[in-house]
């Protein structure tokens, strides 16, 4: 009991002495002292040192409370996801709240991933089979290396097109990630801009994101495959890295031989579906969202729009290492920004 009370005063101390200098909000102060005053009084005093953790842990409650007395408003809240199923409000102290969007029909936008003014058509128009023909024996290393990864993938694949495509986009998103980034640190360590070319990269790596977000509505992947995403990501992120570093002239031109493969794989998709062999599922609502696609559309459709984005990456990272070839830097030349 002695102890009890002894802890009780220095803990009572210790809040006057502490309390205005650790927390310098006049509203926060009087709360705090309350608190000590309650420790003293109550009949459950314990240790000092409890009761200064267990003060501290509802520290950040009382000061939530104060800001609800004050304004008389309910409590800022922040939504978890966009699956209004699992959209549990989260409390924010902080006054961090997303704005409210609602799509054309008026009914709430969901996707807090990208935001209706991120949404486009795919340009359809685009050439599918322009190629870039290896000259140089820096373009011929490119393109065989990629010719020489499409075997081991058609062997673990076959004609399982849905799984592949989703497979290869974990792969496909890590480029324009690890360029966007070398070229950010660039930006920096030079004192220079970019010429939009971090941003457009950036783009690309958001853009492939995108695909592998619609692919996994439609191919749910197994745990070894799981685990090989892993293991490539492992591998791949780092021999990019090291690549991008050594010659970017490279990276780009392999990146653009990759997406020429790209369109292969999705044509190839197109007629497994076209011949019944996949079932034409209703694109999933994300990819109705993200391409503006009409709400009757299938996964046809959808598979129509990544192979036209493919394209546009291809052009992009040929273009890129072109400009290499050229001895100038990509700086140099604006970005194709928004390119899709
Ligand atoms: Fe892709
Ligand atoms: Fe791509």
């Amino acid at each position: 009991m002695m102890m009890s009370r002894s802890g009780a005063r220095l803990t009572n101390s210790m809040m006057a002495t502490m309390g205005p200098h650790l927390f310098s909000s006049a509203t926060t102060t009087p709360r705090i002292l309350s608190t000590a005053s309650y420790l003293q009084n109550g009949n459950q005093v314990a240790s000092p040192a409890r009761n200064m953790s267990s003060w501290t842990r509802k520290r950040s409650t009382l000061a939530l409370g104060e800001k609800e007395e004050e304004g008389g408003k309910q409590p800022v809240t922040a939504s978890a996801g966009g699956d209004a199923k699992n959209d549990k409000e989260i409390v924010s102290y902080w006054g961090v709240s997303p704005s409210r969007i609602s799509k054309e029909d008026g009914t709430d936008w969901k996707w807090n991933c990208f935001r209706p003014w991120e949404t486009y058509q795919a340009d359809m128009s685009i050439d599918l089979k322009k190629h870039h023909a290896p000259i140089t024996f820096m373009d011929k290393m490119a393109y065989w290396t990629v010719k020489s990864l499409r075997l081991p993938t058609d062997i673990f694949f076959q004609r399982r097109f849905g799984c592949r495509a989703m497979m290869l986009e974990t792969v496909a998103a890590v480029p324009g990630m690890v360029g966007g980034m070398l070229l950010h640190c660039k930006s920096l360590r030079r004192f220079e801009h970019s010429g939009g070319w971090i941003k457009a990269l950036l783009e690309e790596a958001e853009n492939e994101r995108m695909h592998l977000m619609t692919f996994m509505e439609v191919a749910k992947p197994k745990w070894y495959e799981r685990a090989l995403v892993f293991a490539v990501q492992g591998v791949f992120f780092n021999a990019y890295f090291l690549g991008y570093m050594i010659s970017p002239k490279f990276a780009h031109r392999m990146v653009g031989y990759l997406e020429e493969e790209a369109i292969h794989s999705y044509t190839e998709f197109l007629k497994e579906l076209d011949k019944g062999n996949i079932d034409n599922v209703p694109a999933p609502a994300i990819a109705i969202d993200y391409w503006r696609l009409p709400a009757n559309s299938t996964l046809r459709d959808v598979v129509m729009v990544v192979r036209a984005d493919e394209a546009h990456h291809r052009d992009v990272n040929h273009f890129a290492s072109d400009i290499h070839y050229q001895g100038r830097e990509l700086r140099e030349s604006p970005a194709p920004l928004g390119y899709h």
